[in-house]
Order: C-alpha cells, then structure tokens, then sequence
C-alpha cells in the first residue's frame, strides 16, 4: 500500500494514473494475528533445530500469535479488494544457523469477496538446501466464511475470526518442506476505516425495506376501506 500512496502522491502530480479504486476507504488501522504453524513453531524451538525466531517493525509475537499491527492500506467499500501493507517481519533461525528463513513485509492483499493472499518477501535455505531470496511471494491464500466475518459499518469496523490460511505452489516453492496446499494456521484480523465508510451488505434490506412499506400500506389500505364498511353498515 506504501507503493499505492507513492502512486497517489505521483497520481496527484500527474506523473501516472492512479490505482486505488474510486470507492476506497483508507485503512486507519489495522491488526493481524496469526501462528504462522503451530507444528514448525514447535519444530524450531523444540530439541530438532533448537533455535528460535525474531521479529521487528510492525510484527510482534504473543504466544501463540504473531501480530502485525499499524500496517496501512485501503479497501474498496464492499471489501471485494484492498490491500494492508505492515513493514517488518519475521527470521526462524534453527540447526545452528543452517535454518535461517525471513518473511518480510508482509502484504494482506483482498483479492475478492472473503479472499485474500498473503505477500511475503522470503530469503532463506529451504530444507532441500535451495537458496531463495526472493520478493513479492504469493505465500498463502486466505479465505473466511459469511460467519466469521463481522462488519460494523456505521463504526467502520470490519474483523474476520479464523479465516482459513492454505500455503500457495509459489509458498511452497518458496519455504520448502511443505506442498502447497498445506494448512497453515488460521488468521484473523480487524481493520478500521472511516465510519459510515463500508457498505453495510445493504443489498438485502433495500428490498425487504421496500416490500414492509408495501404490505404496511396494504395493512392500512385495508383496514380504512373496513373502517369505512362498518361505519357504512351501521347507517340505518
Ligand atoms: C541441518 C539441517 C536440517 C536438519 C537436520 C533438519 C531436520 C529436520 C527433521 C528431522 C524434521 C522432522 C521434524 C519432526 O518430524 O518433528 C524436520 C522438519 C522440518 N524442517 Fe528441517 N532440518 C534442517 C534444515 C531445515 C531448513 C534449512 C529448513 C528451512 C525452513 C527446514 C524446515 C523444516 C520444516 C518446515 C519441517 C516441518 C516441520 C513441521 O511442521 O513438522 N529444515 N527437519
């Protein structure tokens, strides 16, 4: 997103179009947890590679977590597409220095309705001794269910618990061991915005609004032409 700024910032010097979507809402703040994987956590602190991992910039750790905060970005109204960008990241180090993998600046990017990828920039060797240093990995695709999602538009709040994280062929290819397809830890996030700034899934209640005035009218329609019935009935 850092690069979409700069983009805006030549944009509005008229050096190159811009390219965050018209409809977008800026990210005013944003936090990620996720474990990474839990199974490879314990694999490097554990008796195998005794070793470790550390992080820095936007990324921390709680047990059992990294947490990646502050990042920034933007996200079209509908959250069909957007982008949180953080700095920083994460070196597991093990087998005494043999093992020694960054991920860096981590990139949530939104790519549809309930997906998103996970950029990373990885440098390391994998286990199968290949050297990669390589940028902008498509690392993990993330996806999330209606129910895990939580949208407050007035407050412009929008979080999403346990979404599912599947490493990607290009992760794969990037980190070593594990196929792609391989089930990562689950990741959750909320990220704010401008109240009022999301669309509120209002499709929905546009309609229904619209058929409760229509039988509400109906209601009334009715019960003035019984009013009138009766009162013509008690004529003499
Ligand atoms: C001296 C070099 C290394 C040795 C002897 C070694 C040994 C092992 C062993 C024995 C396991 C199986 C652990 C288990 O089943 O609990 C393992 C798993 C693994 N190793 Fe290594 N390894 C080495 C280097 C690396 C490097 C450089 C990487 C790069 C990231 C790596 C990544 C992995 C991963 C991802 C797993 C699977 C962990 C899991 O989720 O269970 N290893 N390694």
């Amino acid at each position: 997103m850092r690069e979409a700024l700069a983009l805006a910032l030549a944009s509005a010097l008229g050096i190159v179009p811009l390219a965050i979507p018209e409809d977008s809402c800026q990210v005013e703040d944003v936090s990620l947890t996720w474990g990474f994987k839990e199974s490879f956590r314990s694999y490097v602190s554990g008796s195998i590679a005794r070793g470790s991992w550390e992080v820095s910039g936007d990324v921390g750790y709680e047990t059992p977590h990294f947490t990646f905060r502050g990042g920034k970005g933007y996200v079209t109204a509908d959250r069909a597409e957007g982008s949180a960008e953080f700095v920083g990241g994460i070196v597991f180090s093990g087998h005494e220095g043999i093992l020694e993998t960054s991920l860096q600046n981590p990139e949530l990017v939104v790519t549809g309705t309930r997906v998103a990828t996970l950029v990373v920039d990885v440098t390391g060797d994998t286990m199968e001794e290949v050297s990669v240093n390589r940028q902008d990995v498509h690392f993990a695709t993330v996806t999330w269910a209606r129910n895990d999602e939580n949208v407050i538009a007035s407050e412009g709040v929008w979080s999403v618990d346990d979404a599912q994280v599947l490493l990607t062929q290009e992760g794969s290819d990037a980190f070593g061991t594990y196929p792609a397809g391989e089930v990562m830890d689950p990741m959750s996030f909320r990220l704010e915005v401008a109240p009022g700034c999301f669309d509120d899934g209002g499709i929905w209640w546009v309609p229904a609004g619209a058929a409760a005035v229509a039988v509400g009218a109906s209601a009334l329609a009715l019960a003035i032409q019984r009013g009138r019935r009766s009162r013509g009935q008690e004529r003499p």
